[in-house]
């Protein structure tokens, strides 16, 4: 038994040893540099056995190599090229969508509930994309402004009861707000105890970074073959429970006369227009409950984790900067002076807060990079490099936030970049908060209305002080998420009327 457990064990260093010189030539021979720390596993290594959240791990490589205009990483046996030069990303993400339109993760296709728009590929996912998109149009996100506005005063209502909220552990804090938010508006849910419900557990749980979640995003990443043949599935234990929800929700609303304009009365729509029909291509798909609960689910999750950490970078950063508080504070006192109720209009429009929103995504992308692959030969303009198809690629988003060259002093807080006048000088393609091309967020309106609704009631009735414990800010080990710790924000009551 010994002897075949080291002739087995021998057999596998000798294949992966080989696979890393296979990835190794594989890039040399188009003349492309390679990342050899790890060329079998690459940045996924660090992230799993050091609990290194991926970006961190590309943020090494991409310091590496700067000057290159791509980089080929080993990602099991599939080419992998992570993108550097900004002209290269724009190709991959946007001026050559048709061939890099896969998100580059397969997820199991009995994982109901990742049969979402995040995860979905080709012609299922444009017809669901297109069926999805009305639900997120100014007319929409203006009729429903009014709930999340409600959400944000019985947020500030419920932090003046509960006291202890004010200090301590804020980025959770703040993900019970968004689960209000979010289900109010998107969902029409209105349980008893908004800051309290199961859908928030679900959130939180979602996307959580353990030792299984994250070997389990490693191993789709470096293959989904192998993850499908492992039966690797990421919901399932929430399928019951949130299936069941949405399935109530959307029978009751059959029942109502009320149109209500949300989620949940567009697909009462699309379920009764029948089936879903691409006509350029004949596909058609039924909208089961199953379906749009996986749409629903996602948009749960992503109204939740990443909206939380936009709000959670937008306080920390203010409250560092008492300066620009001042100003925002100013703003928004201004607002609530001239104005009996927030609404749409008002809160889109404030300059200084979205000056300081958009510095403090900058600074903290709640999404660090994105995936993709290619599904047709394709040709990166820098550097001439040839993509295959089949290859995997990833592309930075929070690695070119923070390099000098597009943003001097880039670890500095300075939201008069994104000024009217100044905003022009960044590149389109090096600010990407929420991704760019044809799969750029869908909720990206959505979420900067929440988050803005929640900062304007927020800092009416608080102002924020951050603290840093001690070894200063870190991350968390998360598949794409940026989420940071050791870090937190304070909320002190103000004494406005
Ligand atoms: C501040 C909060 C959020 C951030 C920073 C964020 C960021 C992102 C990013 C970076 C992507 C990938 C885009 C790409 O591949 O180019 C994405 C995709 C997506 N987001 Fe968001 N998101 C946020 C909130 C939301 C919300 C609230 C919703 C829905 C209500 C949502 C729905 C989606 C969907 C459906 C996709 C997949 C799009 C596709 O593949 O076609 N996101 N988001």
């Amino acid at each position: 038994m010994i002897t075949f457990l080291l002739v087995f064990s021998g057999l596998i260093v000798c294949i992966v040893y080989l696979i890393g010189i296979y990835n190794e030539y594989y890039w040399k021979r188009r003349n492309v540099a390679f990342y050899k720390k790890h060329k079998v596993t690459s940045v996924l290594w660090d992230f799993v056995f050091k609990k290194k959240a991926v970006y961190l791990n590309l943020w090494e490589v991409y310091k590496e190599y700067r000057k290159e205009p791509a980089v080929g990483i080993g990602t099991f046996i599939t080419p992998s090229l992570y993108v550097i030069d900004p002209t290269n990303v724009q190709h991959v993400l946007s001026t050559d969508f048709s061939s890099f339109n896969h998100r580059g993760l397969d997820v199991h296709k009995d994982d109901l509930l990742a049969d979402n728009i995040l995860f979905m590929n080709g012609n299922r996912w444009k017809l669901t994309r297109q069926h999805m998109t009305p639900l997120f149009t100014s007319t929409k996100l203006k009729s429903m402004y009014y709930i999340i506005d409600k959400s944000a005063l019985d947020f500030v209502q419920h932090l003046n009861e509960n006291k202890q909220l004010l200090k301590g552990d804020t980025f959770n804090t703040l993900m019970s707000f968004c689960s209000a938010a979010i289900g109010g508006a998107v969902f029409g849910i209105s349980t008893g105890s908004i800051f309290d419900s199961p859908f928030l557990d679900m959130a939180r749980n979602a996307f959580k970074a353990t030792f299984s979640s994250n070997l389990s995003f490693a191993v789709l990443t470096l293959s989904g073959n192998l993850s499908n043949w492992l039966g690797l599935k990421f919901f399932t234990q929430h399928e019951k429970f949130f299936i069941g929800a949405i399935k109530q929700i959307l029978r009751a609303r059959e029942k109502e006369n009320v149109k209500r304009h949300d989620f949940a009365d567009l697909c009462v729509a699309i379920q009764k227009a029948g089936k879903m029909v691409d006509k350029e291509t004949g596909l058609e798909m039924t909208p089961t409950d199953e379906l749009l609960a996986a749409q629903a689910f996602f948009f749960f999750a992503a109204g939740v984790e990443p909206t939380a950490t936009a709000l959670f970078g937008t306080l920390y950063e203010l409250g560092k900067d008492p300066e620009y508080l001042e100003k925002v504070h100013k703003e928004i006192d201004e607002a609530f002076e001239k104005n009996d109720k927030m609404n749409f209009d008002i809160i889109m429009g404030m300059k200084h807060l979205d000056m300081a929103f958009s510095e403090a995504m900058r600074l903290h992308p709640p999404i660090g990079f994105l995936t993709r692959q290619c599904i047709r030969d394709s040709v990166l303009p820098v550097g001439n490099i040839k993509v295959d198809k089949g290859s995997k690629i990833f592309t930075p988003i929070y690695e070119i936030h923070h390099d000098p060259k597009y943003y001097p002093e880039p670890e500095k807080f300075i939201p008069e970049r994104f000024a009217p006048e100044n905003k022009h000088k960044i590149a389109d393609i090096t600010y990407m908060p929420f991704g760019k091309g044809n799969r750029i967020c869908v909720g990206l309106r959505y979420a900067s209305l929440q988050s803005k609704a929640g900062l304007v009631h927020l800092l009416r009735n608080f102002t924020v002080r951050s603290i840093i414990h001690e070894g200063g800010p870190k991350y968390k080990a998360q598949a794409v998420q940026v989420r940071p710790y050791n870090v937190d924000v304070e909320f002190i009551p103000r004494n406005v009327a």
